[in-house]
Order: C-alpha cells, then sequence, then structure tokens
C-alpha cells in the first residue's frame, strides 16, 4: 500500500516505479482525504509506504495531516518513505519519524531524490535548465532502482539528502512558510489564458473553479504550482516572481 502526493508529476512518477516494481497499490492522498477514506487493512507482512515531494524542508503539511489521520487494522510491521526534492529535504525523516511515532509506529527505511525544481513562487527561485533537469531525473531513476531491493527485502535504511542549516530550515522557515506562503490570492491568469479548464483538471486540492472561463483559487491552495506549470499557453502566474522564469512537469 502505497500513499502519494504530487504537484507536478515528479512524485507521481517515483510512485508509480515503486508500485510496479513493488506490485503495490498506490492511493492519491488529497482523494482520499476528500474522501475522509482514512481507514485501511494491511495484508500479513505488506509494507506501508509514502512518496511526496519536500515543501520546504519537510514533509507538506497536507501529508503530515494524513498521517495522523491513517488508521490501520493493524501495526505495520514495515514503513517507507521516498521524497522528492528539487535540492534537500532538510529534517524531513526526523519530522516524519516524530509523526509515526505519534501514532506508535517506526520508520524502517526512507530515501530521497533529487527531481526537477517546480518552486518559483519567490523572487530567487529558478527552474532547472532543461540538461540539469534530465540529469536529475536519470540519477533518480538509478536510484529508484537500487532502492527497490533494499525494499523487498525490508532492510532498515536511511539514504537522505540533509543540507545545512537543516534545523532553521525545516522548522524556523518551514514555519513561515506554511503560515504565508500557501497563499492563493497571488494566483492570476493573463489575457493568454484559453478558457481549457486544464488548471482546474490538475489542480490535485480541486481548489480551482472557472468563472466564466476563466480560473478562480478558492483559498485552500498548497502551493504545488501544479496549476501553473501544466497551462498549456502559460497564462497562469504567481504575483510578478514567475515572469518569465518557464514551466515544467514530469511527462
Ligand atoms: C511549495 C514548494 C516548496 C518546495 N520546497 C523545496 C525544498 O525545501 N527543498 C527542495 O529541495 N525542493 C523543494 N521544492 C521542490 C520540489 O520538492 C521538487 O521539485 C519535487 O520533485 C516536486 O514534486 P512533484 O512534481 O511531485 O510535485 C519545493 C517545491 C514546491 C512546489
Amino acid at each position: 500500500m502505497i500513499f502519494y502526493f504530487s504537484g507536478c508529476g515528479n512524485s507521481r512518477y517515483i510512485a508509480q516505479t515503486l508500485a510496479q516494481w513493488l506490485n503495490d497499490t498506490l492511493y492519491f492522498i488529497p482523494e482520499m482525504a476528500r474522501e475522509s477514506r482514512y481507514d485501511y487493512t494491511l495484508s500479513e507482512g505488506e509494507k506501508l509506504g509514502f512518496v511526496f515531494p519536500i515543501y520546504s524542508w519537510a514533509p507538506p503539511r497536507l501529508v503530515l495531516d494524513f498521517v495522523k489521520q491513517l488508521q490501520l487494522a493493524e501495526k505495520p510491521g514495515y514503513i517507507y518513505f521516498a521524497c522528492t526534492c528539487g535540492d534537500q529535504c532538510g529534517q524531513t525523516e526526523k519530522i516524519f519519524r516524530k509523526a509515526l511515532k505519534e501514532k506508535g509506529w517506526e520508520l524502517s527505511a526512507c530515501f530521497s531524490v533529487q527531481m526537477p525544481e517546480t518552486y518559483i513562487g519567490m523572487p530567487g527561485f529558478k527552474l532547472d535548465t532543461e540538461e540539469r533537469a534530465k540529469e536529475k531525473i536519470e540519477a533518480a531513476k538509478a536510484s529508484v532502482m537500487r532502492n527497490i531491493p533494499r525494499l523487498i527485502n525490508k532492510e532498515m535504511f536511511s539514504e537522505m539528502i540533509v543540507g545545512s542549516f537543516a534545523w532553521l530550515k525545516s522548522h524556523l522557515i518551514n514555519n513561515g512558510f506554511n503560515k504565508f506562503a500557501l497563499d492563493d490570492s497571488k494566483y492570476r491568469f493573463t489575457e493568454k489564458c484559453i478558457s481549457c479548464g486544464k488548471c482546474a483538471e490538475v489542480c490535485p486540492l480541486q481548489n480551482i473553479t472557472l468563472e466564466d472561463g476563466h480560473p478562480k483559487w478558492n483559498g485552500h491552495c498548497t502551493m504545488c504550482m501544479g496549476c501553473y506549470h501544466h497551462c498549456p499557453v502559460n497564462a497562469i502566474q504567481y504575483s510578478k516572481a514567475t515572469e518569465g522564469k518557464g514551466q515544467y512537469c514530469f511527462s
């Protein structure tokens, strides 16, 4: 059983690869949360997996909220997570372990892979070059394939890119991010908008409705930037920060 979240497709790809090789079933966290589906039963010896992107050096808040609510008929014997980051994960492992511990569960294994950057919602943040994005994807594929046998054998391991000033980033900055940066009022559409509705279709939180054919953001955004990156004509901007920065989604 693998629970995953993804805004731009990087983590979805990793989740799908793991599901394929581990012969496992995928559950999309926002969908499960929307339907209040928190009760599950693992079969004997079944692994419990999570896959998600790193947001501000930590698991996205919606992933931690889901973990908090999750109910299993029996205590899982082997729990792992795989996360995708543009660069570094900070104290993600510690934070996730703590969330599990509060339920009386224990993390057995975790690993992170660098994938193309998706966050460009503030000045100074930019996408990877096409070449760098390709390099990251190739390295990530190799890392996943190397770790699959370890998961199959239920090994205990941790292979995380922590980075510098981890506590500061994963706590102080992350708190600020969750308080102030999930503000979807800064999203807007430009005259390029062709009213295709793709933004509403891809929004994992169903936070976008169409008014006169144009997107309206409704205040419960997780800042995955999926609407921005998936727009076929690059008609969505986030304040002035995204202007001229290009788009990326995993394809
Ligand atoms: C809101 C937001 C915050 C992010 N914060 C970080 C971060 O702290 N460290 C990092 O290395 N990458 C960060 N990233 C980059 C993503 O973790 C990375 O691109 C990830 O692979 C995106 O996954 P997805 O395509 O499944 O949504 C952030 C991306 C977003 C959208």
